[in-house]
C-alpha cells in the first residue's frame, strides 16, 4: 500500500473554490494541526535553533490560516523574545483568512506571494507546516535549497508520513471530528502525497543539503530539520 506517491491534486487547491468554503476549510485544518498535536515538533525545534536568542526573524511559507504563527508568536511572549514573523502563501485566499484570526497585537504580517521572491531578507529560521507534499520532488529540490541557503540559524519541514497506519486511521479521526468534507478528502490525499524516510533522504542529497535529519513525531507527522552550525 501507498508504495508511490499519489500524484492527485487537492480540492482546496481549486483556484475556483469559494472564499467562505475555503476560510471554513482553513479553520478546520488549524483544528486537524491542534488535535493531532503538530505544532510541538515546530516548537520544540525553534527552541533548539534559537535557544539564547533575544530576537529573531522567522518566514512560514504557506501559512494557511496562521495558526503555526500564531502559536510561535505565543511561543516568543513566553519566552520574553521578540520575534519578527512574516508569512508567505501562494493563495490570494489565506492572507484574509489569516488576518480575520489573528489577534492585531501579534507581531505576524502576512503576505500573498511565492516563498521564492523572498530569498535575501535575513531570515533567521524558515518554517512550513504540510506544504511540502504539495510540491513535486523537482520543487521540494528548490525549496530545500533556498531554505538552506537563506537560514542563519535553521530550517524545519513539518509534513505527514506516507504510512498505512495514518492513511487508514485518518479517516476514521476526519469523520469523529466532524471535519469539513475538503478536509476529510484532502487530508487522504495528503498523507498518500506525502513523503517516505528514504525519499527525504534521496531529496536532500539531490539538493546537496548535508547536516539536515528526518524524524517521525507521533502521530502522523514526519518532519525534517536543519540547524546550521550543526
Ligand atoms: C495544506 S496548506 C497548509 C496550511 C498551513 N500551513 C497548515 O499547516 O494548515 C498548504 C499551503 O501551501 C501554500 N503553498 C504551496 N506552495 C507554495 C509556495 N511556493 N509559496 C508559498 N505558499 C505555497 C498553498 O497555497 C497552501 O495554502
Amino acid at each position: 500500500m501507498l508504495e508511490t506517491r499519489r500524484d492527485t491534486e487537492e480540492l482546496m487547491d481549486d483556484p475556483a473554490l469559494p472564499a467562505a468554503t475555503y476560510d471554513a476549510v482553513l479553520a478546520d485544518l488549524a483544528q486537524v494541526n491542534r488535535v493531532t498535536m503538530a505544532y510541538r515538533p515546530t516548537l520544540a525545534f525553534l527552541d533548539r535553533a534559537l535557544a539564547g536568542r533575544k530576537s529573531f526573524r522567522l518566514l512560514d511559507v504557506g501559512y494557511g490560516q496562521g495558526d503555526m504563527l500564531r502559536e510561535i508568536a505565543a511561543w516568543a511572549g513566553e519566552r520574553g523574545v521578540k520575534a519578527e514573523l512574516v508569512g508567505v502563501d501562494l493563495n490570494p485566499r489565506s492572507e484574509a483568512a489569516a488576518k480575520a484570526a489573528t489577534p492585531p497585537d501579534m507581531p505576524i504580517r502576512y503576505r500573498t506571494g511565492d516563498y521564492a521572491d523572498l530569498g535575501g531578507r535575513g531570515w533567521d529560521v524558515i518554517v512550513s507546516s504540510l506544504v511540502a507534499h504539495h510540491m513535486s520532488s523537482e520543487e521540494l529540490v528548490l525549496f530545500l535549497q533556498f531554505m538552506d541557503t537563506e537560514v542563519s540559524a535553521g530550517w524545519f519541514v513539518n509534513d505527514l508520513h506516507r504510512h498505512a497506519v495514518s492513511y487508514l486511521g485518518y479517516p476514521v479521526l476526519a469523520k469523529l471530528a466532524r471535519w469539513h468534507p475538503i478536509v476529510r478528502a484532502d487530508g487522504h490525499t495528503s498523507i498518500a502525497r506525502s513523503y517516505r524516510p528514504a525519499e527525504w533522504d534521496a531529496l536532500l542529497a539531490e539538493a546537496e543539503v548535508t547536516g539536515a535529519s528526518v524524524q517521525r513525531y507521533f502521530p502522523f507527522r514526519l518532519c525534517v530539520e536543519k540547524l546550521r552550525g550543526r
